[in-house]
């Protein structure tokens, strides 16, 4: 495995190593959440690159940038552990030299609701270092988790609407024992928050278990919605079930329904989804429905 950080070793790198390329983009404080990222695109592609690279241009000016946990060694150690053959460091100096100029920009029919409501200026952020990282990498496939499902998708429109030759692979949320989502963000936790953070993933657990095509979202919405708001440590922002392609809110139950919570605990923010397919990968999450949620 080899560590680099200029552009140019970057390229010098990539040009001794055989493809497909796989490519699993990363903004560090790695957990086995990334790791099965890379272990995908280990089994699927001949070399494998990670990039750790907190990226200022999606931060806002009061959001968590310069509180981000870093941790190279640590981050190291598990790319190692999962046979990753280069991890790019770019450093922020090279990626926006002075007089950069360009944003990468998908409509606002994806970027303005859910988390782009609350985070303006956040996808704008997360497209534009996308598309830099992908023409420095110049993946055949690059993996995401569906973890933040809508960066996903806006990366999927990114990719098709400019036709980047590369292919975007989704794949599962990996969860703790308990149903936490993995994510970098869970170090802030205490352990009453952490106990508190639970309730979002026993709230997507009432939607899968009460999703039955044809039945009306909205009831089931708000019992999920009130056993979130029960305890003071929550601050919910959204709580929705909306149409996994357009992202406009569902009104009944069926194929294709994705619901998706954003929430702060304590002063952490926290977001987690569940795709509402009785067959789907979320599917065990209906047995984190809270008992007394249940009719
Ligand atoms: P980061 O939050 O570090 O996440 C990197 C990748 O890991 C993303 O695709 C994310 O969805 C995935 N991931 C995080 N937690 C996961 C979990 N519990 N299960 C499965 N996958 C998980 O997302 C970003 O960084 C940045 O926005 C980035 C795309 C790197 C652009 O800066």
């Amino acid at each position: 495995m080899i560590l680099v950080e200029s552009l140019s070793d970057l390229r010098s790198a990539l040009a001794q190593l055989p493809g497909p390329v796989g490519f699993v983009p990363t903004m560090g404080a790695l957990h086995p959440g990334h790791a099965s990222l890379m272990r995908q695109a280990r089994a699927e592609c001949r070399t494998v690159v990670v990039s750790i690279f907190v990226n200022p241009k999606q931060f806002g000016p009061q959001e968590d940038f310069s509180r981000y946990p870093r941790d190279l060694a640590g981050d190291s150690e598990v790319c190692r552990a999962e046979g990753v053959d280069v991890v790019f460091l770019p450093q922020a100096a090279e990626m926006y030299p002075p007089g950069f100029a360009t944003e990468v920009r998908v409509g606002p029919e994806l970027t303005d609701k859910l988390c782009g409501h609350f985070r303006p200026g956040h996808f704008e952020g997360v497209t534009t270092v996308v598309a830099k990282l992908f023409n420095l990498v110049r993946p055949d496939r690059a993996y995401f988790g569906q973890k933040d499902f809508q960066q996903v998708r806006v990366l999927t429109q990114m990719v098709a609407d400019l036709a980047m030759p590369l292919e975007l692979v989704r794949c599962p949320i990996v969860r703790e024992a308990d149903g936490l989502a993995l994510s970098s963000r869970n170090r802030y936790l205490g352990s009453e928050e952490r106990a508190s953070a639970l309730r979002l993933s026993a709230a997507l657990g009432l939607l899968v278990a009460s999703a039955r095509a044809g039945e009306p979202v909205q009831p089931v919405l708000d019992r999920a919605r009130a056993y979130l708001e029960a305890d003071p440590a929550v601050r919910l922002q959204y709580f929705e079930v909306v149409e996994e392609r357009t992202l406009e809110p569902a009104t009944t139950f069926g194929p294709g329904r994705v619901a998706l919570v954003a929430a702060y605990v304590g002063s952490t923010r926290l977001i987690d989804n569940a795709l509402l397919d009785p067959e789907g990968p979320d599917r065990a999450l209906a047995a984190r429905a809270p008992k007394e949620t249940l009719k």
